[in-house]
């Protein structure tokens, strides 16, 4: 069935623009529509850390162009040629900015691979511009074949952000729920809050919104008593990381919505392109979980909430087991209750 991807496809979080890449500044939406330009691959590495462009593939795809930015300033005024080492910094500056999602990395040594010894700064800003294209086609595809997987008159429960702004465009598993919803799947969609930095209430509601479809934020601790009631039949996620053995990191709480999920006989779906599957990890164990500043949780709005002296730990991703996981969508396929065989089939060695 043909989506009408006027509607459901609407917003560019991450725009090249030849000489600048504008970023769509995720801290302060949907209050205030304002962008950040960056120039060159430090701002670029600079937006990714403090989170003025998130998600998986956008900044993947942000960290190309920042190589590309930093090839520009680089190249050669006659040849526009670009050696290898006047890359090394802005390589280095992007490759620091986060260290759970691997599509930076997957996007990074793609660039380093058309890099070689020398290449012009043009073709590095092709390849950025296929990266995007490619991870928006992946998702269109991926909508779905996940939303293929839902049963007509289900209720959907989703968590952080995985739309259009978290991608090149329609998003992992937000894409899968524009899709199911498209086709009139959808009797419910809940998307959590998504402590502490509210991808849920701030993104994830505000993109629904704008597209017109119904759904109803809950607070993260309201998915145990949702999914008791039998409202959910698929939690619909998205990923940062898939190991080999099909373990998953996602935001930190898919972890308990998969466990909660199976508790009470919910499926999980995990959405992400193939970019997200990293086969030189064996399991998730030993996927490096990002801990952010504790001043995330002690604070509100800018505003300190806990009392002077109260320390707090933040991860920001967790991991959950392959065998919690009813089903895989990428771009290549669906694998359903995966496992080190299943992935190995569809993805190869590392
Ligand atoms: O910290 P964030 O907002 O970058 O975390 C984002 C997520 O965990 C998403 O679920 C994931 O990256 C998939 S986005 C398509």
């Amino acid at each position: 069935m043909m989506i009408d991807y006027d509607r459901y496809d609407r917003i560019r979080a991450v725009q090249w623009q030849g000489d600048a890449l504008r970023l769509l500044d995720q801290r302060v939406l949907p209050l205030r529509t304002e962008f950040v330009t960056c120039t060159s691959a430090d701002d670029v590495a600079l937006a990714i850390r403090n989170l003025t462009v998130r998600g998986a593939p956008a900044i993947g795809i942000a960290a190309a162009y920042g190589v590309a930015l930093a090839a520009r300033a680089a190249a050669d005024a006659v040849t526009g040629q670009v050696p290898a080492d006047a890359l090394r910094a802005a390589f280095a500056a992007l490759r620091a900015s986060r260290p759970t999602a691997v599509n930076l990395f997957w996007a990074l040594d793609r660039m380093a691979r058309v890099l070689g010894d020398i290449t012009s700064a043009d073709r590095l800003a092709h390849e950025a511009i296929a990266i995007e294209r490619e991870d928006l086609a992946a998702n269109r595809h991926m909508g779905e074949l996940g939303a293929a997987l839902i049963d007509a008159n289900s209720g959907v429960l989703t968590h952080c952000n995985t739309g259009s702004l978290a991608t090149a465009g329609f998003g992992t598993a937000l894409g899968v729920i524009r899709a199911a919803y498209a086709q009139g799947k959808l009797a419910r969609v809940f998307n959590t809050e998504t402590r502490p930095w509210l991808q849920g209430t701030r993104l994830t509601a505000w993109e629904l919104l704008t597209d017109g479809i119904p759904a109803k934020l809950i607070a993260d601790a309201a998915a145990a008593h949702l999914m008791s009631t039998g409202a959910v039949q698929w939690v619909v996620v998205g990923a940062d990381r898939i190991a080999a053995n099909g373990d998953t990191a996602n935001k930190i709480g898919t972890l308990q919505l998969a466990v909660v999920a199976r508790h009470f006989g919910a499926k999980l779906m995990v959405v992400a392109p193939s970019s997200t599957v990293d086969m030189a990890m064996p399991n998730g164990r030993e996927i490096h979980i990002e801990l952010r500043e504790p001043r995330e949780l002690l604070e509100h709005a800018g505003q300190r909430v806990a009392a002077a002296g109260v320390d707090a730990w933040n991860p920001v991703f967790d991991v959950v087991p392959a065998a919690l996981i009813d089903a895989i969508v990428t771009e290549r396929g669906v694998i359903e209750r995966p496992d080190q065989t299943k992935m190995l089939r569809m993805f190869g060695n590392a």
